[in-house]
């Protein structure tokens, strides 16, 4: 492991918006004390929660902390050299309505609760997992979709931007499959859409790297639950 990764490592464990789950607190006894209570975490007061999954150096979660000061907005990864540059740029900012969490994805139930209420997932370019066998570990399988409804409000939205015609077809089908409402599908989102649209004018990491390489940048929009 580079010196860099540790640093931003050891940065991490400083900052107080910034929580690093370990697998013992996950998995043992007694519920994660942020469990139902994330609304209570944040500087700037409760207010309604968004969450931005497999968020990298948390491009969404910044771009909507600055448009939507009322909400709260969690950028969620496993690796946290990539948190760690978000979480920096929110802290220079110093915006009070952002956190970062590290954690394995499967065990985000873990985390959150009911009483979250979480109200929105951004899914900006999660990892593809084009061969079929490991469908299973793509952010929008039905069993990661079960996980997000245990502590949704009802009217949740899920937001998908990816390049991988794979992906975004396996979530189609998925939607359909559930009766969710899809809402928004969006074929080219750099040319259908004008240019300070926060889907065109917010681009991450990834996306820049996909539209240097001439590659389709698709948008889907759905509920979560099939009666909304
Ligand atoms: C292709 S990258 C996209 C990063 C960022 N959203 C972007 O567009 O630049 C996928 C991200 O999802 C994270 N990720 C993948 N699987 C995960 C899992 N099971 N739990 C948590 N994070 C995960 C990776 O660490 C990585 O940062």
């Amino acid at each position: 492991m580079g010196r860099n990764k540790l640093q931003r490592f050891e940065e991490n464990a400083r900052m107080p918006h910034v929580v690093q789950a370990s697998f013992e607190e996950l998995l043992g006894p007694s519920p994660y004390p942020l469990r139902n209570r994330w609304k209570q975490f944040f500087k700037a007061g409760p207010g309604p929660l968004v969450l931005e999954l497999g968020c990298g150096g948390g491009e969404y979660t910044l771009a909507l902390a600055r448009l939507f000061p009322e909400k709260r907005f969690i950028g969620v990864d496993k690796k946290g050299a990539r948190i760690w540059k978000g979480a920096r740029q929110s802290l220079e900012e110093g915006l009070p309505n952002v956190a970062f969490l590290r954690i394995q994805m499967h065990l985000i139930d873990r985390v959150f609760g009911p009483d979250d209420e979480v109200e929105e997932f951004w899914l900006p370019f999660p990892d593809p997992q084009p061969r079929r066998a490991r469908a299973h570990r793509r952010l929008t399988h039905p069993r990661y979709l079960d996980l997000y409804r245990s502590f949704a409000l009802p009217y949740a939205r899920v937001h998908l931007k990816t390049d991988n015609e794979i992906l975004m077809n396996f979530t189609l089908e998925v939607v359909h499959t559930q009766g969710l409402l899809l809402e928004e599908y969006i074929s080219d989102v750099h040319l259908e859409l004008p240019a300070d649209h926060i889907l065109r004018s917010v681009t991450t990491k990834y996306e820049r790297m996909f539209l240097e390489e001439g590659r389709t940048i698709r948008y889907c929009r759905f509920r979560l639950f099939p009666s909304f």
